[in-house]
């Protein structure tokens, strides 16, 4: 089940998402995790990105992949798969709807599996996780980036007590998973991590 509330207010913002301010810092976070993924990755011939948005970073990626297949994003706001699919300009490039936590994909499907920026909005990150899991291919790469870190400790009263908002929920749901070799990067200021994962 898909955080609606979360969800909603993104079918709200999908049309004016890469603009301003925070058009630029989300640029900035996933060229940087395009960045690390291609360092440990060279060269993914099947990609999915998960909460995709309008797809920046599949379009970055199709610009640094010119040898990769297919190149996929799947996102629970069908406002943002309709503005990932009008700015695409790649037939590689494919955008589906759906959740995290249910991904319409077979299993073992994809080399790299990433995501940036919206983990911490999934209703239930232990599910969506195992699908991650479940759609990489033996030997692939799981590439997470969002907020995570132990000054975050405050913010996890309320409705959102649950968040895997620390490295050490985080890597717990991870090995729960079946993730191996999970390792933290520090990627933006103090608290936007990137973890990446194989599968066990
Ligand atoms: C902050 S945006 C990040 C978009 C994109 N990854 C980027 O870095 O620009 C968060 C995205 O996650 C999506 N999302 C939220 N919950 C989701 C879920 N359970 N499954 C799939 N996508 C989800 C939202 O619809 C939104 O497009």
């Amino acid at each position: 089940m898909t955080r609606d509330r979360d969800v909603q207010a993104f079918e709200d913002r999908a049309a004016g998402y890469e603009t301003g301010y925070r058009g630029r810092l989300h640029d900035e976070i996933v060229t940087r995790t395009v960045d690390l993924a291609l360092a440990r990755c060279p060269a993914p011939d099947r990609v999915l990105d998960v909460g995709c948005g309008t797809g920046l970073l599949l379009r970055e990626l199709a610009r640094r992949l010119p040898a990769a297949t297919a190149l996929t994003g799947v996102d629970a706001a069908s406002g943002m798969v309709s503005q990932a699919r009008a700015r695409a300009g790649d037939p590689r490039l494919n955008f589906v709807p759906g959740p995290a936590e249910r991904l319409p994909f077979g299993d073992a499907a994809f080399d790299l599996v990433i995501s940036t920026t919206s983990f911490d909005h999934w209703a239930d990150q232990r599910a969506g996780l195992a699908e991650c899991r479940r759609v990489l291919a033996p030997g692939g790469l799981f590439v997470l980036t969002d907020v995570c870190s132990a000054w975050l400790l405050p913010t996890l009263v309320g409705t959102r007590g649950n968040r895997a908002r620390t490295p050490l929920r985080a890597t717990k749901l991870l090995a729960a998973a079946g993730f191996r070799s999970v390792t933290w990067h520090r990627l933006y200021a103090v608290i936007i991590r990137t973890v990446t994962a194989r599968p066990a």
